[in-house]
C-alpha cells in the first residue's frame, strides 16, 4: 500500500504529525524521560503504516529493463502507465548517447561546488540561455533539483510582510515552500478563480497594511487530476490586486502549447507569468529543473537561493544530457504529436466505455472507480491488473479522493502503442466489472514480499 500512498505525499506532508501517536514515556526518579525515537516504534507514519503489506510489490516496486512502454515487474512484462516520461526521451538513442558521452568526458564530479562558488561552466550558461529562449523569458536559472528549487525560491521571494495565495491542490514542494513563509498565507479552493479572488481581497488588505506584496502560486497542470491550472484567468486578476504569479509547470513543460513551451503557450499568457518553473524529471526524463523570468529577479535568486548557494551545481553529464533533451524537444514535434495521439486514444476510449476521467485536459489521465471500495479491493485490483493483465499503474484512494472511491492514474507517453491502449481499455472494463460485482476476495492478495532496501524485509 505504500506505493499507493506515496502519491498522497503532498497532502500528508502537512497533516502527518497528527497521525503520529503519542510517544512512549519513561518515568525516571524525578522527571519524565522521553526517547525521541520512541514515536517511530511500530509506526511508519501515514504513508508507511501499511509498509509490511507486501513490500516490494505495493511499496518500492522495482521496474526493470529499459524505460519504455513495457518493462519487467517481478520478472513479468507489464505495460507501464506510471512514468512521467511524456515524450519518451528517457531511452531515446540520442539522449542515451549524450548522457554516456557527457559522463565519459567529465565524470559525475565536474564542476565541483555550488554554482556561485566554483560550480559554473559555459554549458550551464548555454542551457539557461536556451531554456529562457524556449519559454520566451529574458532569463533562466538552473536548479539542482526541482523540489528543493521550488521550496527555496518561495522562501526567497517573500518576507514576513508579504502574503502568499496558493491553490489547495498544490504539489508538496509548493506547500513546503509556503510552510517556510513567516508571514500570512491564504489558500484558495482548487482551480476556483472566484475563491482565489476572495483570498486576494484578504491578502491585499493585509499586504497594504504591512507594506508588503502578494505572491500567487499555482500549477500549470495538476499532476493528479490532469486539470490545467486557470493561469490565464488568475492573470486577469492582476491589475486589480497587484500580485506576482509563480507557476509550477512540471507536467506542462514539453507537453502543452504548440511548441511544448508549456501552459503559458497553451493559454497564450506567458507574459503574465512572472516566474515559470519546471522540473527536468518529467518530459525531459532527467534530473534538475529551472526557473525563468525577469533578469533582475533571477539575479537576486542566483545570489540568495539557499538550495543553490549552499549545494552543488548540476553535474556536467546532466547539463549535457539536458541540452540534448531540449534540442530534441524543440526539433522533434512528432514526439509531442505521438504523445497527444495516445492521450486522445486513451482518454476517448475510456470515456466511450463509460469511465469517469474527471475534467482532465492534459495527458494526465485519472480514472475514477466509484463505489464503496476498501483496502482489500484496492490491493486485489492492483494485483489483478499486474498479474493477470500485465498492467502497471498507480492507484490513489482516500483521503486524496472521497472515501470508498478509487482512482487509477495513467500517464500516456509517446512510446506507448495503440495495442498498449487497447489492452488497457479491455482490462479496465474487466476489472470494473469485478469491482462492481464484488468479485475480489476480502483479504490481501497472496504476494511474497522482497527486499526493498539494504535492510531486508
Ligand atoms: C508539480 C511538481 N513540482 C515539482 C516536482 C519536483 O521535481 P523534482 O523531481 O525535480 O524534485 C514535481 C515532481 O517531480 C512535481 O510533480
Amino acid at each position: 500500500m505504500l506505493y499507493i500512498l506515496l502519491l498522497i505525499g503532498n497532502i500528508f506532508s502537512l497533516i502527518s504529525p497528527i497521525f503520529l501517536k503519542i510517544p512512549l514515556q519513561t518515568k525516571t526518579s524525578e522527571r519524565i524521560y522521553m526517547d525521541l525515537f520512541a514515536k517511530f516504534e511500530n509506526q511508519l507514519g501515514p504513508i508507511g503504516d501499511n509498509a509490511d503489506q507486501v513490500p516490494g510489490y505495493f511499496s518500492f516496486p522495482k521496474l526493470e529493463g529499459d524505460i519504455a512502454n513495457r518493462m519487467k515487474f517481478q520478472g513479468k512484462e507489464c505495460i507501464v502507465w506510471s512514468l512521467n516520461n511524456y515524450l519518451g526521451l528517457a531511452n531515446h538513442p540520442e539522449v542515451r548517447k549524450a548522457d554516456a558521452d557527457g559522463a565519459a568526458e567529465y565524470g559525475l564530479a565536474y564542476p565541483m561546488g555550488a554554482r556561485m562558488m566554483s560550480g559554473n561552466s559555459n554549458k550551464h550558461i548555454q542551457l539557461e540561455r536556451e531554456l529562457a529562449d524556449f519559454v520566451s523569458k529574458p532569463d533562466a536559472m538552473l536548479l539542482n533539483y526541482g523540489y528543493q528549487g521550488m521550496v527555496s525560491a518561495i522562501d526567497n521571494l517573500v518576507t514576513r510582510h508579504d502574503v502568499i495565495v496558493y491553490d489547495a491542490e498544490s504539489h508538496a514542494c509548493i506547500l513546503d515552500g509556503v510552510r517556510l513563509h513567516a508571514g500570512k498565507r491564504f489558500v484558495f479552493k482548487h482551480n476556483d478563480v472566484e475563491d482565489c479572488e476572495k483570498q486576494l481581497v484578504r491578502a491585499k488588505k493585509l499586504a497594504d497594511a504591512n507594506g508588503g506584496g502578494i505572491l500567487v502560486i499555482t500549477e500549470g497542470v495538476f499532476g493528479m487530476s490532469g486539470n490545467q491550472g486557470k493561469v490565464k484567468e488568475i492573470i486577469g486578476l492582476k491589475d486589480k490586486y497587484e500580485f506576482r504569479l509563480f507557476v509550477d509547470d512540471a507536467h506542462g513543460f514539453g507537453t502543452m502549447g504548440k511548441t511544448g513551451a508549456g501552459i503559458g503557450e497553451e493559454q497564450d499568457c506567458m507574459e503574465g507569468i512572472d516566474l515559470y518553473f519546471s522540473t527536468f524529471a518529467k518530459s525531459m526524463a532527467s534530473i534538475g529543473g529551472f526557473i525563468a523570468g525577469e533578469v533582475k529577479i533571477l539575479k537576486f535568486l542566483r545570489y540568495n537561493m539557499r538550495s543553490q548557494v549552499f549545494a552543488k551545481s548540476l553535474p556536467m553529464p546532466l547539463v549535457i544530457g539536458n541540452l540534448k533533451r531540449l534540442e530534441l524537444l524543440r526539433s522533434k514535434p512528432e514526439l509531442k504529436e505521438r504523445l497527444w495521439h495516445n492521450v486522445r486514444r486513451l482518454q476517448s476510449g475510456l470515456r466511450e466505455q463509460g469511465f469517469d476521467i474527471g475534467q482532465t485536459n492534459t495527458p494526465v489521465t485519472p480514472v475514477f472507480l466509484h463505489g464503496n471500495h476498501d483496502l482489500f479491493e484496492t490491493t486485489q485490483l492492483i494485483y489483478d491488473l499486474r498479474e493477470n493483465y500485465g498492467i502497471f499503474c498507480s492507484v490513489v484512494m482516500y483521503p486524496v479522493i472521497p472515501k470508498g472511491q478509487l482512482m487509477l492514474r495513467l500517464i500516456p507517453t509517446a512510446v506507448h502503442t495503440d495495442e498498449d491502449i487497447d489492452i488497457t481499455l479491455a482490462a479496465f472494463t474487466d476489472v470494473r466489472e469485478k469491482l462492481n460485482t464484488k468479485a475480489y476476495p476480502k483479504e490481501f492478495p497472496p504476494i511474497k514480499g522482497e527486499a526493498v532496501t539494504s535492510a531486508t524485509v
